[in-house]
């Protein structure tokens, strides 16, 4: 008797137990997509951010010289870094946004830039033909 009750309290534990591991795992999972959602949504709000503005290729010729010539070459030929000729033929505005800001392609480092002048820069690539 005693020891069937027992058993019933150890089951009753059980399932106590895996109630709270499966709530956890719910709470991190929702956790995780909250996030994802979160930066989704900042990503795009800045992709379409930068495409309103047209952008001035003078200005982000300028801003290439500065960041990234020591890896695509002075006249963007490329060095380190690819050749970033009829890059615009290969890539779309939303693939080269993400590759400048994203940091995806190590060593290439991501930059903190704004929508105005990530537009000057994609109408300079745009300019490289
Ligand atoms: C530290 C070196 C470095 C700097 C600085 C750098 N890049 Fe890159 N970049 C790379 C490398 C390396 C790749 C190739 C990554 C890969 O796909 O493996 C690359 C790839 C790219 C590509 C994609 C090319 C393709 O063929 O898919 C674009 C576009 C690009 N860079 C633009 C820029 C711009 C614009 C800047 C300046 C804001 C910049 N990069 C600064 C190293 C650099």
């Amino acid at each position: 008797m005693s020891k069937s009750s027992s058993s019933a309290a150890e089951r009753d534990f059980k399932t106590e137990f895996l109630k709270i591991i499966f709530f956890i795992i719910f709470v991190v999972l929702l956790i995780c997509f909250s996030i994802f959602f979160v930066n989704h949504h900042e990503n795009n709000k800045f992709i379409f951010e930068t495409l309103e503005h047209n952008g001035s290729a003078e200005k982000g010729d300028a801003l290439f010289k500065m960041n990234c010539v020591g890896c695509h070459g002075i006249t963007a030929r490329g060095l380190v870094g690819p050749d970033l000729h009829s890059i615009t033929q290969r890539l779309n505005d939303k693939d080269i946004i993400k590759q400048v800001t994203g940091g995806l392609t190590p060593p290439m480092p991501s930059f903190e830039i704004d929508p105005v002048n990530m537009s000057n820069l994609l109408k300079y690539l745009h300019s490289l033909e």
